[in-house]
This record gives structure tokens, C-alpha cells and sequence, in this order.
């Protein structure tokens, strides 16, 4: 049989919500370690965040895997610690990582990201996934930030930028940048200045990864939010990817309403 020559895109659903949706209803959706870390946070606006982030993932991979979000569990892993541990030195046991799911909906795999008044889960089959949301913030120090942040040619196109762009095109490129090293399951220690990715004014792009580990083809697109947001998504794939957008009103009634 040839092997076919159109495979089917992979679908990528991204669900948006806004902080205003959390309900001290879908703290039930948590499990134990959930409930504890959640209470744990200081402010409001972070226990809400993180709740609905886990919340939304629960009840977004109870509808794709057809059972009930309290059979939906999540482990978590740390790529770094893992590759720390491979070569010998000492890794960080308390439990951090990237959450994936086992159990009832094994083999999906989602990313959550939440800045200022929004939560983005994203959602794919079989790869990688990785989403970031960043609020446009002026910072103390934008040049410093940037230099620890941006490669070398990432740092040479964004410093010929006037001064009323710069802001949000190092957010720009920050959530690129994030969302793929949160897809690898690095996270930030993964280094920043290793990954380039296009300009912010030019179509998002994955450009080159410095040293080992890389992650081989990625796709990489923006998503649209208000002006002051910047934020990314990255799936580790050679595919088309089909990008499903669900809007905070969608991810109300489609997710949270019934729990709500
Ligand atoms: C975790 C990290 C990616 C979060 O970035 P952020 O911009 O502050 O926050 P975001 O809202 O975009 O993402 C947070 C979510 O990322 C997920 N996450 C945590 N670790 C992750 C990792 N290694 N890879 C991918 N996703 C990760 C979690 O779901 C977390 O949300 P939750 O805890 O509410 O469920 C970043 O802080 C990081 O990489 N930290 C690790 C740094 C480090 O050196 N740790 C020491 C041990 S290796
Ligand atoms: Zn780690």
C-alpha cells in the first residue's frame, strides 16, 4: 500500500477563559494536591487563575475522551530534571513539571497558560502542546530583560525597533518563545536565548534551537487577544495543524456553564 500522501491535519484546540468565569463551584473538579496548592496562593486573582486552568483542562479532556472528569488525572514531569538526572547531577524532587494526563484520557496531551485576567488551555493528540499568555507590562528594566531573554538575532531586530514598540514586541516574542519550550517540557529552564523565533511583525516562526535537546519540527502560530496580551502556541509536529479557537463565551457554555 503507498503511504498517504495528504495525512489529515492535527486538530489543536485552544479555550479561552476570562478570570471572571472562576467559581468556588469548580473547586470540586480538583483533586487533593490541586485543592492544597490552590488555597495556598495569597491572592484572589491567582487562586482563580490556577483553578480554572485546571479546572478547564478536567473538563475539556473528560469531553474529548467520553468520561467523567473525575476520572481525569494528571502526573506531572519536568524535562529538565530529567535531563539532569540522565547526566548524573542532582534534580529538584519536589513534584513541578509539565502536567499530563494518565488514566481515563492518557495520550492527550494539553498546556495552560494564565496572565492578568486570562486562562488559555491548549489541547492536541499524541504531541506536545504548548501555550503562553503574556500581559503587555511596562518593565524596569525592558533592555536588560530582553538582552537575558532574546538570541542574538532575536536581540539585533527587536533593538532597531522604535521605543513605543519595543515593549510589546519583547512580549511577543517572549510568549513564542514560552509556549515552545513549554511544548519540549523544559519549561523557562530550557534557557530562553537558546530558542529564536521570527519577529514579532512577521508570521510566527521557529527559527533555531542552540545545543542539544532540540525539539525537531514545530508548528508555531500567535493568538489573537485583546492589545495589551501577547500569547503563542507551539505543537512539536510535522503536520498541518487545524487551530480551534473557542472564545471565553464558547469555553463558558461549552466547558464551564453546567459546572458553574
Ligand atoms: C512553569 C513555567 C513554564 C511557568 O511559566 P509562567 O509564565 O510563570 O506561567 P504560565 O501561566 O504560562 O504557565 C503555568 C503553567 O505551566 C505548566 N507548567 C509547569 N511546569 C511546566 C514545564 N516544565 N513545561 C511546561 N509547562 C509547565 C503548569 O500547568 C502551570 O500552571 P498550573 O501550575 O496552574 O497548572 C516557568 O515558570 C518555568 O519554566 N519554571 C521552571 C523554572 C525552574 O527552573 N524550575 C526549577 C526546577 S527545573
Ligand atoms: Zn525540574
Amino acid at each position: 500500500m503507498s503511504p498517504d500522501p495528504t495525512p489529515t491535519p492535527l486538530t489543536t484546540t485552544v479555550w479561552w477563559a476570562h478570570t471572571s468565569a472562576a467559581s468556588s463551584r469548580l473547586v470540586r473538579l480538583l483533586d487533593e494536591g490541586e485543592r492544597t496548592r490552590n488555597e495556598r496562593f495569597r491572592l484572589q486573582a491567582d487562586r482563580d487563575r490556577h483553578l480554572l486552568g485546571r479546572a478547564m483542562a478536567r473538563l475539556a479532556l473528560a469531553e474529548l475522551s467520553g468520561c467523567p472528569p473525575e476520572f481525569i488525572a494528571f502526573d506531572l514531569r519536568c524535562r529538565s530534571c530529567e535531563d539532569k538526572e540522565r547526566a548524573g547531577a542532582e534534580r529538584d524532587r519536589s513534584p513541578h513539571g509539565k502536567p499530563f494526563p494518565i488514566g481515563a484520557a492518557q495520550g492527550w496531551e494539553f498546556s495552560v497558560s494564565h496572565s492578568g485576567e486570562w486562562v488559555a488551555l491548549a489541547v492536541t493528540e499524541g504531541v506536545p502542546v504548548g501555550v503562553d499568555v503574556e500581559r503587555v507590562a511596562p518593565a524596569r528594566d525592558l533592555d536588560g530583560l530582553a538582552g537575558y531573554t532574546l538570541a542574538d538575532p532575536e536581540h539585533r531586530a527587536w533593538a532597531g525597533l522604535g521605543e513605543p514598540e519595543r515593549t510589546g514586541a519583547f512580549y511577543g516574542y517572549w510568549a513564542r518563545k514560552e509556549a515552545l519550550l513549554k511544548a519540549t517540557g523544559l519549561g523557562l529552564s530550557g534557557g530562553l536565548r537558546r530558542v529564536t523565533v521570527s519577529a514579532p511583525h512577521e508570521a510566527a516562526e521557529f527559527v533555531s534551537w542552540e545545543g542539544g535537546g532540540a525539539p525537531g519540527p514545530v508548528w508555531l502560530s500567535d493568538l489573537e487577544r485583546e492589545a495589551e496580551y501577547r500569547s503563542a502556541v507551539a505543537v512539536l509536529t510535522d503536520r498541518a495543524v487545524d487551530l480551534r479557537v473557542r472564545t471565553a463565551q464558547e469555553t463558558v457554555s461549552e466547558l464551564l456553564a453546567a459546572r458553574s
